[in-house]
Order: C-alpha cells, then structure tokens, then sequence
C-alpha cells in the first residue's frame, strides 16, 4: 500500500526515482497540508456512517518502509504526529525525488527534533547536518542509529559546509540565538543577521538551486537579508525562498481547537502578514471549521496566538525560546515543500515570500500554494472581517521598517572579521 517502487535512476548525477502511493491513513509521520476540503458543518470527528453518535475508529497503526521505497517493511507503529487534516482520505500517487535535505544550525534546540523529524520523512534520501559546534558529529551518529533509511552526514565548521550543501534540493536555517525573557525577535537581529547572511550566501555559491527555509528570527528581516544575499550573487528566485510562519498556524489551529472543542487535526486557521508580535495575524474568520467569536473572544484568540512564542519564552525562564513545536511546524512545512516538488497537487502552506498581496509590503506570509519549483501561487487573503482589517492597517509599518531594516543591512558592507 506504501511503496510500488519502479526501481528506475534518474540521468547521470540525478536522483533515483521511484513512484510511492500514499494512503492517507498511512501520513502518519506525514505533516504535510494539502488543500482542504470545503469548511465542514458543526462536528469535526470523523463519525462512523453505519452509527453517526459512534466515532470513526482511528488507524492506530502506521506503516514504515525504506527510503528508497523499497521492502515496504511495514509494522505497527504508534502515531507519532497527525497530519493537520486528512478529511481528504484518499490515495495519492507522487512521483518521488530522492530528496536531500541540509539542515543549517542541525544542532540547536530547533535543529536536533526538526533533524530526527526529517530522519523519519519518506520524501528524503539524504540529511545533511550542518553546525558550528562540534557536536553535531555526534547528534549525526546519534541520529544515524534510528533505523529508516534516511542516510546522515554531519558538516561541522566554516570549512565542512559546502560538503552540506552541494547538491541540496532543500535547506532549512534555523541557526543563530534564541530569546530570553523580556526581549523581542528583533532584539536578536543584532546577532542572527550576520548568521543569515553568512549561511545563504554558502547556499547562494553551493546550492543555488535550492529551496531556502528561514527560521532564525527575527523572520521579518532575515528572509529579506536573504533575497539580498541570493540576488547579489545571481541565484534569487523569488519561488525558491520562504520565512517558516507555520509554527503560527499549528498554533492557532490548537488554541481554536482547544476554544471550540474541535478535533485539532481537523482546524485551519491561515495565519498572515509576519512572524512576531502584531504582525501575526491570525484570520479567524476564515477558520475551517467556522469558528464564531465575539468581539472580546476574537481579541483575546489573536493575542494569544500573536504572543504564542512569548509564553514558551517566559515558560523556559531564560532557557531559550520554542524549539519543539517550532521543529514540529518546520518539518511539516519541509514536507509541503518536498510534496510540491514531487508533483503533488494543492500542497497550501502559510509562509513568508515575496509578494505583491499587501501593497507596500515586499514580504508578506499569506497562503501559498507549493510546487514542482517552489512556490507556485501566491493567494490573496480573502475576505477580512473589520477587526482583522483594522489589525492588518496597524500592523504594516511595523512590518515595513522590520523588511528594510533586513534589507539594508545586507545591502551595506559586512563589518571584517576580527
Ligand atoms: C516562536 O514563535 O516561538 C519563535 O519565533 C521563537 C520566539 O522567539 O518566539
């Protein structure tokens, strides 16, 4: 049911292929979004047909299978994570890249679960763990005794880093300093810029081919730091580079769920504009299912999740900022990128790009829409409700200065190395 494997190479230097049939109860360590089906009325569990008052049995079991797709050697296993919504059960065939995937930062509070999480993506062949310490050689070999097929490297130092990224399809940055208590996201720019700036314009020389994934905040600034950086040296495309924003989706569809008493694999709340404080803007009125709000509700939901990642701040008391659920969201977004790639039609992440959605505003995260070179469409946000309208209008300077701000930076001369 998991993998028919045709067996066939690709060219000369290029990836093996193969074909891999993907039942949606077998998505059990797939967090890729696809397209939902349209908004479902009131109840949100799957009811069984033959007795709508009993719950859908849930598939327990996962299948496993090597990464090839080969010997399918599939046993029970427990589900680890939940696709955010499967209400599209269906079969899906994709034509599968052997994917390689370098992880910048692998061994960090974000960087080791997001590793171990890759570790366990279908999609993937190769993982490539970057760091400037030393120790990723051995979140490598700790990593590498996790028995799916995923094979592992470790790239440690200025000088091992081309070796990670040659040939990468995808890169993910989430290196450089988390937040304590009482500071802002854009309090770490002063020391992620320069981290951003340095790692991309690697990827520029070694993958210029590859999707780019930023992480490191602040988010609003780095994603411009790095079209900057890939522009100069002649390998932009605008498809092929994306702030991470998912982990604010994962949020609002939890904390709605939890509001409303839904089944949170089911909930969708796109969540637009940027990645800290006002310029998170949730969209609740276009949750899927509808979730009816009043006025106090619906500011005090946005809050919520606008301050999300400070609560984890505060939680940790100085000990860092999320890096669970961050590596959670980052993995799922890999996975929609990986799934695009492959061919698979209406993989929909939120992520911040390039965009003419919000005049005036050259970055923006809305909805996008993942394919076979990135992102494939940009869509626009709907309908606005005047609360989020009014959010939207209050938000944009903020996010404006926060884009220049990452763009002049990486417009001006870096300071020489001491
Ligand atoms: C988050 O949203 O949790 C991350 O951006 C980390 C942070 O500093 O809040």
């Amino acid at each position: 049911m998991l993998c028919a494997r045709t067996g066939k190479r690709g060219g000369r230097g290029r990836p093996a292929q193969h074909r891999v049939v993907i039942n949606d109860d077998d998505l059990i360590t797939s967090l890729a979004h696809t397209t939902p089906e349209p908004p479902i009325k009131n109840a949100t569990t799957p009811r069984n047909p033959k007795n709508p008052q009993k719950k859908a049995p849930r598939r327990a079991a996962a299948a496993t299978t090597t990464a090839n797709g080969s010997a399918a050697s599939r046993r029970a296993a427990p589900a680890l994570v939940a696709a955010p919504r499967r209400a599209a059960r269906r079969s899906r065939s994709v034509r599968v890249q052997a994917y390689k995937v370098a992880v910048l930062g692998a061994a960090g509070g974000i960087g080791q679960p997001l590793s171990l999480l890759l570790k366990m993506n279908k999609l993937i062949t190769e993982l490539r763990l970057y760091d400037v310490a030393p120790v990723v050689k051995g979140v490598a070999v700790d990593l590498s005794h996790c028995n799916t097929p995923v094979r592992v490297s470790a790239h440690a130092g200025d000088a091992e880093l081309p070796g990670a990224l040659a040939g990468a399809d995808l890169v993910v940055i989430p290196a450089g300093v988390p937040r304590k208590p009482g500071m802002t996201r854009d309090d770490l720019f002063a020391i992620n810029a320069g981290i951003v700036r340095a790692l991309v314009g690697a990827a520029a020389k070694h993958a210029p081919g590859a999707i780019v994934e930023i992480i490191s905040n602040p988010v609003n600034s780095t994603v411009p730091i790095a079209r900057e950086v890939l522009k100069a040296a002649g390998a932009y495309d605008a498809r092929r580079l994306l702030g991470v924003t998912s982990l604010d989706v994962v949020r609002a569809n939890t904390f709605v769920a939890e509001a409303k008493g839904f089944d949170t694999r089911d909930v969708d709340v796109p969540v637009i504009g940027g990645h800290a404080g006002a310029t998170i803007l949730p969209l609740l009125s276009q949750s899927r299912p509808p979730a009816d709000f009043g006025d106090a509700d619906r500011a005090a939901m946005t809050k919520r999740i606008q301050e999300a990642g400070t609560e984890v701040v505060e939680a940790k008391a100085g000990a860092g900022s999320a890096t669970l659920s961050m590596a959670y969201a980052a993995a799922r977004m890999a996975e929609s990128t990986l799934l695009g790639l492959a061919g698979e039609p209406g993989v929909v992440e939120c992520a911040f790009v390039e965009s003419d959605v919000v005049p005036g505003c050259a970055f923006f995260a809305s909805r996008v829409q993942l394919g076979p070179q990135g992102v494939a469409k940009v869509h626009g946000l709907g309908d606005l409700n005047d609360f989020e309208k009014a959010a939207l209008d209050a938000m944009l300077p903020e996010l404006q200065a926060q884009i220049a701000k990452g763009i002049e930076f990486a417009r001006s001369p870096p300071a020489p190395k001491a």
